[in-house]
């Protein structure tokens, strides 16, 4: 199988597996749920947990035994890209190749949905079957360390304090790290955790990740310049 096979079998797995996890019948609010849906199965490229299955299956286990955790990482993913979409942060009308959370639903309902994902996310993590109790609370810590105030979040914050400014390399670099590194790094780390990796194959898929995630986001933004909107589904800076 070469990769771009293995990348859609994987796709699908994740596809299905999100689709099973937002139940419309049990919902208490329909459009809190439909809302959550919207975004999250807008068809992104789905390489967090793609990363996460792959990171699992280069230790010696087997990725899809991940599924839980791999669709985990994809929710908080996808609340992240609701916020930043949203009219206080870029305020941006187009993602994933449809309009915006917000321009859908309403900046509020589009908060909320992004806050559900977040949390639905942990309840996921928490139902990974197959692994000890140890490894999974190693990789909640993960997550949650990689989406909070030292990872995605203040990364966001940075960018948020950058916006028109000219900033040091050392803070640019920082700011690509905690807002688009740090949930690559949790997701190759909790895939090799998963899969019980030791501390030395650990060690190595973490620099791993973090030249990866640093990488990914000097290219979005090259690509936010040059890229040709009907291939990266969202408009462009216009500069
Ligand atoms: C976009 O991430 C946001 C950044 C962190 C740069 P992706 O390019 O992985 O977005 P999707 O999931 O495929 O939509
Ligand atoms: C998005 O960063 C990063 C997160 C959502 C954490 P950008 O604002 O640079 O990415 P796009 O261009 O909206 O995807
Ligand atoms: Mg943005």
């Amino acid at each position: 199988m070469n990769l771009k096979e293995l990348w859609n079998e994987r796709r699908q797995l994740v596809e299905n597996h999100l689709t099973e996890e937002l139940n419309m019948e049990s919902a208490l609010d329909k459009t809190l749920c439909e809302s959550m849906q919207y975004s999250l199965m807008a068809g992104g490229k789905r390489l967090r947990p793609i990363l996460l299955m792959a990171a699992a299956d280069a230790v010696g286990a087997k990725g899809t035994d991940y599924l839980e955790s791999a669709c985990a990482i994809e929710m908080i993913h996808t609340y992240s890209l609701i916020h930043d979409d949203l009219p206080a942060m870029d305020d941006d009308d187009y993602r994933r190749g449809k309009l915006t959370n917000h321009k859908v639903y309403g900046a509020g309902m589009a908060t909320l949905a992004g806050d559900a994902l977040l949390t639905l996310a942990f309840e996921v993590m928490l139902r990974q079957s197959g692994v000890s109790t140890e490894n999974i609370l190693q990789v909640v810590r993960e997550m949650s360390v990689a989406a909070g105030p030292d990872g995605m979040v203040g990364g966001q914050a940075l960018d948020l304090e950058s916006e028109d400014k000219q900033i040091p390399m050392e803070t640019l670099r920082r700011m690509h790290m905690g807002k688009t590194g740090a949930l690559f790094r949790a997701a190759i780390r909790s895939g090799a955790i998963l899969g019980g990796a030791s501390a030395v194959e650990l060690s190595a898929l973490t620099e791993y990740a973090d030249n990866f995630g640093l990488a990914f986001q000097i290219t979005d933004d090259i690509l936010d310049v040059t890229g040709d909107e009907s291939v990266i589904g969202k408009p462009g800076r216009q500069r």
